[in-house]
């Protein structure tokens, strides 16, 4: 039998309601924070602070520091899988990531297969490692990766996109294709997160970003099942690692949601109501969110009010606080400072 976790996150995730719940946020290590700026400027740029080991530990560190956090998320992008299996990768300062475009089935044929990604992402794994050696032993180590939807739609469209219109548009005229590299992701995905978990991280996170563009049977294929399907594959690996699974904005579709996939804790966005999701989610197990991050800006008694507000609704069943989205550049760290201090005296 395994032993019961002792670290506050760890305990939530295995279905613990705890008095406080256990915190972190989505982008901590990250431009609002001055001390992320100069180990970034110090890098050279984003990517190349990615793949130094040393500083991205160090960046992952930061908030832990500052603000003892009850769990570090590993500094990667969920952009370097599409790197590692042969994508071109940039960031335009201002503007965000651009990558090689996937037309057409000779695109998906063209990327590598799972088993190659592993030279290219070996930074990656040796940050978990250091990082597992510098954390305070009551702090609980996050992986994670994109979910195949979501890498998928950066890897057609080449950027961002606000309606994931290329990504659609090749899943409805090009299935075959759309298909091919949907599975070149799943697969991929399950071998970096198993070797994150091996290099040390305690629990993975799928973030599932543009999940909320999917709607009905297409929710079904392209968010829920590939989903099951990682989560399935790390289970039979590593039956004793939770998983975090994030289907942004999937509204009423989180219903369920864990049950289906086998995850230990489904993150909400802030566009449910904590409420709403005590009563139809948590009844399956942990919740993660789901505070406003315009909140981080904006501070005040509004902050403290809505705080509150989520703290109480989830009380009943394992909770993870943390935001609906990432921090923003434009937070002030005094208002983190102040949330933080919200859930621990609530
Ligand atoms: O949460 C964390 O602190 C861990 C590290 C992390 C980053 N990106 C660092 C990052 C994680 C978990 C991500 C996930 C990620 N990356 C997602 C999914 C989550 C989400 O936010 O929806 C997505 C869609 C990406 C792709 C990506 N990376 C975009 C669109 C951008 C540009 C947006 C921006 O803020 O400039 C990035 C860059 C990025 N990833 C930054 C950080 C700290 C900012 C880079 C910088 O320092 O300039």
């Amino acid at each position: 039998m395994t032993k019961a976790p002792t670290k506050k996150l760890l305990r939530a995730l295995a279905g613990e309601a705890q008095a406080t719940p256990p915190i972190w946020m989505m982008r901590q290590a990250g431009r609002y924070l001055p001390e992320y700026r100069a180990t970034r400027a110090e890098a050279g740029d984003f990517l190349s602070l990615c793949y130094n080991s040393d500083l991205a530990a160090e960046v992952t560190l930061q908030p832990i520091r500052r603000y003892g956090f009850d769990a570090a998320i590993l500094f990667a992008d969920i952009l370097l899988i599409p790197e590692a299996l042969g994508a071109d990768l940039w960031f335009v300062t201002g503007e965000g990531p651009r990558l090689s475009k996937i037309k057409d089935m000779s695109g998906v044929q063209a990327l590598k297969g799972r088993d190659d990604i592993h030279d290219h992402l070996a930074p990656i794994y040796e940050t978990l490692r250091i990082l597992k050696t510098e954390l305070p032993a009551e702090t609980a180590l996050i992986g994670f990766a994109g979910a195949p939807w979501t890498v998928a739609t950066y890897m057609i469209a080449g950027q961002g996109t606000p309606d994931q219109a290329p990504a659609h548009k090749l899943r409805v005229e090009n299935p075959e294709a759309f298909d091919a590299l949907m599975k070149i992701l799943t697969q991929a995905t399950i071998e970096y997160l198993s070797m994150q978990i091996r290099a040390g991280a305690e629990t993975v996170k799928l973030f599932d970003s543009w999940a909320g563009s999917l709607k009905g049977d297409a929710f079904q294929k392209y968010a829920l099942e590939p989903a099951r399907e990682i989560i399935t594959a790390l289970k039979s690996r590593h039956p004793d690692v939770p998983i975090i699974a994030f289907p942004r904005e999937a509204g009423d579709a989180y219903v369920g949601f864990a049950k289906a996939t086998g995850a230990d804790c489904v993150a909400l966005d802030n566009s449910v109501s904590a409420t709403w999701a005590a009563k139809h989610v948590q009844k399956d197990g942990c919740v993660q969110g789901n505070l406003k991050s315009t909140h981080m800006v904006t501070g005040g008694q509004a902050l403290v009010d809505d705080t509150r507000a989520i703290v109480e609704a989830l009380r009943g069943g394992p909770h993870i606080f943390n935001l609906g989205h990432g921090i923003t550049p434009d937070a002030d760290p005094e208002n983190v400072q102040l949330m933080i201090d919200t859930v621990r005296s609530a």
